[in-house]
């Protein structure tokens, strides 16, 4: 019944709460942005998915083996690592180190150090993998396919790379696009922690399972790890980040069904930003295909 002893109709737009429609409208945006027009049947989603947001648990992950990582940790590269990693005092240091380090396996058969690409100011930093063939060639993060998507994605909830700073858990191509070894994680991650402590972000989204075990020593699955909020502890003293992990944009190429859960999860982490007084700009929802029509809800 409504206010006036009518029953309401569940059809009636003028009986459903604003924020609902807005939330649908959002929803159907977004699919139309990412091209999933297969899950439409799931519209109701949409109204729960910010509630269901501020369901996640905030436990970190614990490990429930050593990481292989870990056990790496004595390994000659990656002592050698952590040290020049250490003595780097800037993002500018880092660079340089990195340009002369030789004791990654994947300096050999890249063809150029692909650190990170956005604004190291950012108070968002992403996390990704591993560079594919067009990062190789351009020497940036996300640039290819994938990296198309990410833009998209991140799109959806105000962000770009003015607003976000995006690095990987290796910043050398993996030969064959070949997911990077123990050894080559290993010896990367003393620069990818330096890079935090460095630029100190507010927040951390790890896009994948890799970088999320890198960091956080997690040995779930990302469909198990998506939609909880963890903390990654920069030691030091230094105070714990909120991190997140999305499913790699890769992956949602391969399986565009999970691209509804991916919407859920970017409203959790632009929930947590709004918490945290992180400003980000009007949601867009860029269609496919690079023309940069805009469409704020
Ligand atoms: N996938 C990643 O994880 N990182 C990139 O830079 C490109 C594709």
């Amino acid at each position: 019944m409504n206010g006036t002893g009518a029953a309401a109709s569940p059809r009636d737009p003028a009986a459903e709460p604003a924020a609902v429609r807005c939330a649908v409208a959002a929803w159907l945006d977004w699919q139309a942005a990412m091209g999933v027009d297969c899950c439409l049947e799931t519209v109701g989603a949409a109204s729960s998915a910010v509630s269901e947001a501020e369901r996640v648990e905030p436990a970190p992950a614990e490990p429930s083996r050593p990481s292989p990582i870990g056990r790496l940790a004595e390994a000659g590269p990656v002592v050698g690592a952590r040290e020049l990693a250490r003595s780097c005092r800037s993002l500018d240091e880092l660079i340089r180190a990195l340009e002369s380090f030789e004791l990654c396996p994947l300096k050999a058969t890249a063809t150029r150090l692909c650190l990170s690409d956005g604004n190291p100011a950012a108070r968002v930093m992403l996390v990704g993998e591993a560079p594919g063939v067009e990062e190789d060639r351009q020497g940036k993060p996300f640039v290819g396919p994938s990296g198309k998507l990410l833009d998209r994605m991140l799109a959806t909830i105000g962000l770009d790379r003015s607003r976000v700073y995006i690095t990987n858990t290796v910043f050398w191509r993996p030969p064959d696009n070949r997911a990077p070894t123990a050894l080559e994680l290993a010896t990367c991650l003393p620069f990818l922690e330096r890079q935090i402590e460095l630029l100190q972000p507010a927040v951390l989204v790890f896009v994948g399972g890799i970088a999320a075990k890198a960091l956080l020593g997690a040995s779930d699955g990302v469909t198990r790890l998506r939609g909880r909020r963890f903390r990654y502890e920069p030691g030091g003293g230094r105070p714990a980040i909120p991190a997140f992990v999305i499913f790699h944009p890769a992956y949602l190429l391969r399986q565009p069904m999970q691209k509804k859960l991916a919407w859920r999860d970017l409203l959790q982490l632009s929930e947590e930003l709004r918490r945290l007084g992180i400003e980000t700009g009007p949601p867009r929802f860029l269609p496919r295909g690079g023309a940069t029509a805009e469409h704020a809800s």
